[in-house]
């Protein structure tokens, strides 16, 4: 059989950092809470002239450049940030990185979860024609309301992985297990630009669908758990995979270590949640970090509310290593500019456009890619500056 899985990938995030030690300062938190009990940081934040879009394409322009576009017969973006209710944040993606017109593009949506079905869907799409290659981007921007408790757990980013046959980085097994179940624990009605949640039921609505994802994943012949060698969750907050884990070490029987999570957590401590992107974060973490993996068997664990979790396996190639996309990484978060609360508060409000107003976004950011406004109703992407 064909081996399909990820063959290249490459995470984009904000231009600006909002240190969670401002946030506490400010809120009178002590900061151990950000830091310890939700296990965050940092979130990014974007500029005025970033969004969704920009974020989307930002991540995918090296994967782009590195492979070319002849093969890229299929976009797909996976998002809850979409910034039309009918056009596809793939279709001005397409464009800018200059994909050609023979491609399929669409935008995907199950709050966290939707690059998880991008990935199968296009697990199946080059099972059927290994000679084409899919490109998934899971780009979000995760808002919630000022002084509220989900606050802290903002954030941005993207991650473009390009799927083929005899992949570079990591194979995906066949089996997987899902468990959907209709949950209001977190959602965004269509007249908000903030999400609404239920802190509590959303991190026990989590911890069920990965037990019952796991539970399906066994009973269709997924390997045992003593055959995983290492772990990826969505990670609203680095600290829910924590109790993600313990629940699972319990659910199983099997004695896990929370160190098992240290290198797929790193960027997420800086990044914020992500939403889509922010399980496959969690791996370009891991693969950036861990040294040891080449052979080894990652259970990854994609998290939707609402609710979708899917439960699948995937096999770290040889060659996995790259010290240029792990200095790509590096740098992306390193060279992302500090703002004080007072901006931070500012771009939150000031990132709502009304499409019945032109507005011109002046250049604000040094990406590949800028939103420059609104014309006649219509969103305006164009090249960096
Ligand atoms: P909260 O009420 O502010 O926090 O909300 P808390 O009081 O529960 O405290 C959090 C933890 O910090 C606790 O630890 C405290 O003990 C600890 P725990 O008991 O949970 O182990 N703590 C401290 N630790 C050290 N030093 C201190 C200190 N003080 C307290 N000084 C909540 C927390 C996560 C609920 C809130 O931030 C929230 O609502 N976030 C958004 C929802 C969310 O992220 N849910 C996660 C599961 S749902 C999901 O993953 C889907 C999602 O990504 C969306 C999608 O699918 O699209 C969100």
């Amino acid at each position: 059989m064909t081996r399909v899985g990820i063959h290249d990938l490459s995470m984009a995030t904000g231009q600006h950092v909002l240190d969670l030690d401002e946030l506490a300062a400010f809120n009178g938190t002590d900061p151990g809470k950000y830091h310890v009990g939700l296990g965050l940081d940092q979130m990014s934040v974007l500029a005025p002239d970033e969004d969704v879009v920009t974020l989307a394409a930002s991540a995918a322009l090296p994967i782009v450049q590195a492979h070319g576009t002849e093969r890229i017969r299929t976009l797909l973006v996976a998002t809850e940030s979409g910034v039309d209710a009918s056009k596809a944040v793939a279709v001005w993606v397409h464009r800018l990185l200059g994909l050609n017109p023979g491609c399929r593009v669409v935008e995907l949506k199950q709050a966290c979860y939707s690059a998880t079905a991008g990935l199968q869907a296009a697990l199946g799409i080059v099972a059927r024609n290994p000679g084409e290659q899919v490109l998934l981007i899971a780009a979000d921007v995760a808002r919630y309301d000022l002084d509220s408790a989900a606050e802290p757990t903002q954030g941005a980013g993207a991650v473009a992985m390009l799927v083929g046959a005899d992949p570079d980085l990591v194979t995906i097994e066949p089996v997987t297990g899902v468990r959907t179940a209709d949950v209001d624990d977190f959602w965004r009605p269509t007249d908000r630009t903030t999400a609404l949640v239920d802190g509590r039921l959303s991190v026990s609505a989590y911890v069920d669908a990965l037990t019952g994802a796991w539970d399906d994943f066994a009973a269709r012949g997924g390997v045992p758990v003593e055959q995983i060698d290492r772990w990826c969750y969505h990670q609203p907050f680095t600290r829910m995979s924590v109790k993600a884990h313990r629940k699972l070490a319990q659910h199983v029987g099997a004695a896990f270590s929370d160190d098992d999570l240290t290198d797929a957590s790193r960027y997420n401590r800086r990044l914020g949640n992500s939403y889509t992107a922010s399980l496959y974060a969690g791996l370009a973490s891991l693969l950036d970090h861990d040294d040891d993996l080449a052979g080894r068997r990652v259970a990854l664990f994609s998290y939707g509310s609402g609710s979708v979790g899917e439960l699948f396996t995937g096999v770290v190639e040889p060659g996995y290593r790259s010290a240029e996309r792990a200095q790509r990484h590096a740098k992306a978060l390193d060279e992302r500019k500090p703002v004080d609360v007072r901006r931070y508060r500012d771009l939150h409000t000031a990132a709502v456009h009304r499409s019945d107003v032109d507005v011109e976004v002046p250049v604000a950011s040094g990406t590949p890619f800028r939103f420059a406004g609104v014309r006649s109703g219509a969103r305006q992407y164009v090249p960096g500056a």
